[in-house]
């Protein structure tokens, strides 16, 4: 009679800690994933080249790739674009494009962004916009931009290259992969379309 009736609620107890074990570590798995994507993106009201203000919501419908730069950067972001420029080259006339969002405002004008990318693909859209209109885009994506003073005088901008594939609720999808194939990031990109 005693026996059962210990071993009972340790068998209970077993299973109530298993199944806690396993809600933990499903929440664990979970959580990250929606907090990081929910902390990336957000509103933004930026200036292309011809000074129309564009924002997150005239993109809604299709999915686009956002990336931040400066048209003085002397490798990683014309690199970048010319990675980007590549993979919709793979997609003609689909409706996804990709967003060159200074971090430079005192030098980039929208004019500037708009001269800087009319060599790449159609598709890709500068953009610029009053420091504090930049800053808010940067921190909505938490991209890291800082000035670096050249021996010049000048200076440069420190920057963090993450490309941002937004689906088309406007939404954080994933850092996109350029480290592929064009055909490769083409072919993954139609998947949001
Ligand atoms: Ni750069």
């Amino acid at each position: 009679m005693p026996k059962p009736a210990r071993k009972f609620p340790t068998r209970l107890a077993i299973i109530a800690a298993g199944i806690a074990l396993i809600a933990a570590a499903f929440a664990a798995y979970l959580t990250p994933t929606r907090s990081r994507a929910s902390l990336i993106g957000g509103p933004f009201a930026l200036q292309m080249g011809d000074g129309k203000t564009l924002t997150d919501k005239d993109l809604i419908g299709h999915p686009y790739l956002v990336y931040f730069g400066y048209t003085h950067c002397p490798d990683v972001c014309p690199t970048t674009l010319a990675q980007i420029s590549d993979v919709l080259r793979k997609l003609p006339g689909k409706p996804v494009k990709a967003l060159f969002i200074t971090v430079d405002p005192d030098r980039d004008s929208p004019k500037a962004m708009g001269d800087y990318v009319s060599s790449f693909d159609p598709r890709v859209i500068g953009l610029s916009g009053s420091p504090a209109e930049v800053e808010k885009a940067e921190k909505a994506f938490r991209v890291y931009a800082r000035k670096s003073p050249t021996k010049e005088g000048d200076y440069s901008m420190d920057h963090s290259s993450v490309v941002y594939l937004m689906d088309r609720n406007g939404a954080f999808a994933e850092a996109f992969n350029l480290e592929r194939s064009a055909e490769e990031s083409a072919k993954e990109l139609a998947t949001y379309l």
